[in-house]
């Protein structure tokens, strides 16, 4: 058995650096699954297809040529990193997230990820529904404001136009499809550590996580974050 830790939430919550500072910390693999639904939402966009469309949209969702390399997203070899990053990107995600054989297809490619010496999975269902088995569960949320804040900052760090209302309005909207739809909605998964991470730091999460892991697997080696 590989051992996974899931880290769910919603968006903006900061399991995407606190996934990637774990599995730094126990140098184990990484899953961004939120950023396969990001890449199958490009990929219909570009390829004139709706979210209602789901026949469609689940056979892309097979044929998807899509690999992470070296810290990059490639698409059919086009490194798409920067393109799935945007608002628009999270929201065309979310939407073709909420197709039932969407998410079937994508299962056996999530759990494919699971490789020694262990894997860190990021999203919104890994704890409930792609890896039920995981011995570590961490369910990571934070006010709408307080996470739609944190996304104005990034953006005006890139020199990009933010407003503030409206990012809360958009991930308001985007917690309430992903909380809501009929198969693998946004739920704290059984047994999970839950970490309202409102008024707190990136480093004390981290530590949160890293205790428990500790806890669970006391011969574990874990090493400072770079
Ligand atoms: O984590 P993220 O913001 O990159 O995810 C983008 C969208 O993809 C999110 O709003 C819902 C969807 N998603 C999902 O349905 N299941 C996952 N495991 C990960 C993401």
């Amino acid at each position: 058995m590989i051992p996974v830790i899931t880290i769910d939430g919603p968006s903006g919550s900061g399991k995407g650096t606190i996934s990637q500072l774990v599995a730094e910390c126990l140098g184990w693999n990484l899953l961004d699954s939120g950023a396969i639904y990001r890449v199958l939402g490009l990929a219909a966009e570009r390829a004139g297809i709706s979210a209602e469309q789901a026949a469609e949209l689940t056979k892309l969702a097979r044929e998807l040529n899509l690999n992470f390399h070296a810290g990059k997203v490639l698409l059919d070899n086009e490194d798409i990193s920067h393109l799935i990053r945007t608002e628009a990107a999270g929201n065309a995600a979310s939407k073709v997230a909420v197709v039932p054989q969407v998410r079937a297809a994508l299962l056996d490619w999530q759990r494919a990820y699971a490789k020694a010496p262990g894997l860190v999975a990021d999203g919104r269902d890994m704890g409930t529904v792609v890896f039920p088995d995981a011995k570590i569960k961490i369910f990571l949320t934070a006010s709408a404001e307080e996470r739609a804040l944190r996304r104005y900052k990034q953006l005006k760090e890139k020199g990009l136009n933010a407003n503030l209302l409206s990012l809360v309005s958009e991930i308001q909207e985007r917690d309430d499809r992903d909380q809501n739809r009929s198969v693998a909605p946004l739920k704290a998964p059984a047994a999970a550590l839950n970490i309202e991470s409102t008024s707190l730091s990136i480093d004390e999460v981290l530590e949160l996580v890293l205790d428990r892991v500790q806890k669970i697997y006391p011969k574990l080696d874990i090493s400072a974050p770079k």
